[in-house]
């Protein structure tokens, strides 16, 4: 691809004609992305460790009543949540398709002694198992998959979950995602980072598709020595609180609970929700 392709691309495109995600899975993106998840100055890959030990204290306490438990985290990065969680004396599973997270889990898993079950898979295709307390999928991710296989991930959750398990999804709430749609377009340079080792231009724009409530963002990356353009996109499929509730009684849970924000948070953003899915 080059600069004309740019100039002449379509002017708005389809949720999900154009690519699914950031390239999560693939091996040197996924080395750079592990920088990101453990930079403790900034949450955007995964929130930095003091706030992620709140969030596990309140599922401990809260979700799991402080019982050991077996949990599956879908999704789980590099591991933070599941390595607290075993230390705390939950039995745990986490999985992911990013390389570097999944290597850099079970390196810290066997320096602590910690057990956990860590697989390198997609969630669309993994076997879940059985026998859970909580299957949970934190920060946002959910919102990435096409709805067929958001669902698929809520039912083959609820079949993985025991009798009175639980599931929990934090994901990205409906007014984020429609005002990330209406971002204007944007471009940073870069001398290297998370979107290539070499100096860069990235250039962005965002969509918001009103059929399919979802928003869409175009990236180009232009390696600054050769002018090579490198095409992505990512999609959120934005979701009612109405549409949730329903999609999770239609898999088979029998109560679902909103939380506008993780419990005890100062975050007012709106950006998150958590959604709590009794089996
Ligand atoms: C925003 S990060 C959150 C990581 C972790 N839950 C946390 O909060 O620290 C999203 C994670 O989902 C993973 N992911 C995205 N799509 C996936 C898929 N289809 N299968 C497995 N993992 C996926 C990414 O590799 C990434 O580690």
């Amino acid at each position: 691809m080059n600069l004309k392709d740019i100039v002449n691309r379509s002017e708005i495109p389809i949720p999900w004609t154009e690519g699914e995600k950031i390239p999560w899975d693939e091996p040197a993106f996924s080395q750079r992305m592990l920088r990101e998840h453990l930079s403790q100055e900034h949450d955007a890959a995964s929130r930095r460790f003091a706030i992620i030990d709140q969030h596990v204290t309140w599922i401990h306490t809260t979700l799991l009543k402080e019982q050991p438990s077996r949990l599956l985290d879908l999704g789980c990065g590099p591991g933070f949540y599941v390595s607290r969680l075993a230390i705390l004396g939950h039995t745990c599973t986490g999985v992911d398709f990013s390389p570097a997270s999944i290597e850099y889990a079970k390196k810290r898993n066997e320096e602590q002694y910690t057990g956990i079950n860590l697989f390198q898979h997609d969630v669309r295709t993994f076997e879940y198992g059985s026998g859970y307390d909580l299957v949970m999928l934190i920060y946002g991710e959910f919102n990435t998959f096409r709805k067929p296989d958001a669902r698929s991930i809520l039912k083959k959750a609820q079949d993985a979950l025991k009798e009175d398990g639980r599931l929990l999804i934090e994901l990205n709430s409906y007014s984020c995602l429609h005002n990330f749609g209406l971002t204007a377009p944007g471009w940073h340079a870069a001398p290297g980072g998370l979107f290539s080792a070499q100096p860069y231009l990235f250039l962005e724009e965002s969509f918001w598709n009103e059929e399919l409530q979802a928003a869409t963002r175009r990236m180009y990356v232009i390696d600054a020595a050769s002018g090579d353009v490198q095409q992505m996109a990512d999609n959120h499929q934005a979701y009612t609180k109405d549409d949730l509730r329903l999609m999770a009684i239609e898999c088979g849970f029998t109560k679902v609970e909103f939380h506008a924000n993780w419990p005890g948070q100062m975050d007012d953003s709106g950006d998150y929700l958590l959604m709590v899915c009794q089996k």
